[in-house]
């Protein structure tokens, strides 16, 4: 069996992230999002795994996850020229999956439970499509599936004003190499793309079987700000260790569990964990509270935050107020002036999102 995981697309919900890199790159308690899809791929046995790519995003996704050797696992990227669909993304990777069945994973998703039981399941029944379904509350917010008593898909409806269910489609599928046969006569939908939802329904229409599995712990599709603060707070409580590798000085007061990288520096501060903190960075006279990750070469100096994700290389220092709920993009600089006039001065990338009180 080999994967199939996309990474391409346009990422316009993580805008103005997004105008510079890809999203599946952006860390969740620093570490690429993309890499846990990736780790988790290689748990349940899959080994031979292909990563669709865009051309504006695609190198960046190379150069920092390489050839698959740190996973365990072969790579081979797909270039896909537009985001024409996930079942477009299919179509183009149709060489690279030849007549093998594939997990197919969306990039930017994170899922707790491990993909072990339902690949097992897929191959046990001999499914032609095994789909993977999370309760939710809003399901007119996503594609929606409508079951038998079996459990076995019936209909696939994409946002439906009257959701015959709460049960979403979570980013994770399972195909036989049939799929390729009705992608190949598949049109696009009225907002111009191939859906993976209509090919399902083919399937389905044809009598093929397509079966379902419940997710029983979290899922999480991290396209959006407040979805990523959620990701990083979730991962941040299940698996964040302590380890103090940086220098950290006696006036700082350490709780809870905290991860300070090599060659950062900690000076009079409070961290409050779970927290993060990467390498070469520097903090001082800051308040760090639970569920902040800071990446690498970060600098922080009188600075009070919360529940927060700030990326490389940003600098933050001497604000009026705490910080909370925010993610900082790289490089980013959030400074306090006491020029004349005392006044706020701005220079915000487009689409940028700045909440002031
Ligand atoms: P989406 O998040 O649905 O689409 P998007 O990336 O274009 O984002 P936005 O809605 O914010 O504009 O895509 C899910 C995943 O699939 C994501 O990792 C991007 C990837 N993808 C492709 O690789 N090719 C595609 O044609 C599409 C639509 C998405």
């Amino acid at each position: 069996m080999k994967a199939l995981i996309l990474s391409g697309g346009k990422g316009t919900r993580l805008r103005p992230l997004t105008h510079t890199g890809a999203k599946q790159l952006v860390p969740v308690v620093n570490k690429p999002i993309l890499w846990y899809g990736i780790e988790q791929i290689v748990a349940a046995g899959i080994t031979d795994i292909g990563i669709i790519i865009s051309p504006e995003t695609g190198t960046e996704i190379q150069q920092i996850t390489g050839n698959g050797d740190r996973f365990g696992a072969k790579i081979t990227y797909i270039l896909q020229a537009n985001p024409d669909g996930l079942a477009h993304a299919v179509k183009v990777a149709q060489p690279f999956l030849g007549e093998a069945a594939f997990l197919m994973y969306l990039g930017d998703n994170l899922i707790q439970d491990s993909l072990s039981d339902f690949v097992e399941k897929f191959v046990q029944q001999s499914l032609d499509a095994l789909i993977l379904l999370k309760q939710v509350a809003n399901p007119n917010a996503f594609g929606v599936a409508q079951l038998n008593e079996q459990g076995q898909v019936v209909k696939l409806i994409e946002k439906p004003k009257h959701p015959p269910s709460n049960l979403a489609l979570v980013g994770v599928y399972l195909f036989a190499p049939t799929i390729h046969e009705v992608i190949s006569t598949l049109k696009p939908s009225a907002r111009g793309e191939l859906e993976i939802t209509d090919a399902i329904q083919m399937l389905v229409d044809a009598g093929q079987t397509v079966a379902s599995q419940q997710l029983q712990g979290w899922w999480l599709d991290t396209g959006k700000k407040d979805d990523l603060l959620a990701a990083n707070q979730i991962i941040l409580d299940d698996t964040l260790f302590s380890s103090i590798a940086g220098q950290v000085d006696a006036a700082t007061k350490i709780s809870g569990r905290v991860q300070i990288g090599d060659g950062s520096q900690v000076i009079n501060s409070t961290i409050r964990g779970p927290v993060v903190i990467g390498q070469n960075c520097h903090i001082e006279n800051c308040f760090i509270g639970s569920y902040s990750s800071i990446a690498d070469g970060v600098r922080l100096i009188d600075v009070e935050m919360d529940h927060s994700v700030v990326l490389e290389g940003a600098v933050i220092e001497a604000l009026q107020q705490r910080i909370v709920d925010s993610l900082i993009g790289r490089r980013a600089k959030l400074v306090y002036s006491p020029k004349r006039p005392k006044a706020s001065r701005f220079m915000i990338g487009d689409d940028c999102q700045i909440e002031l009180t």
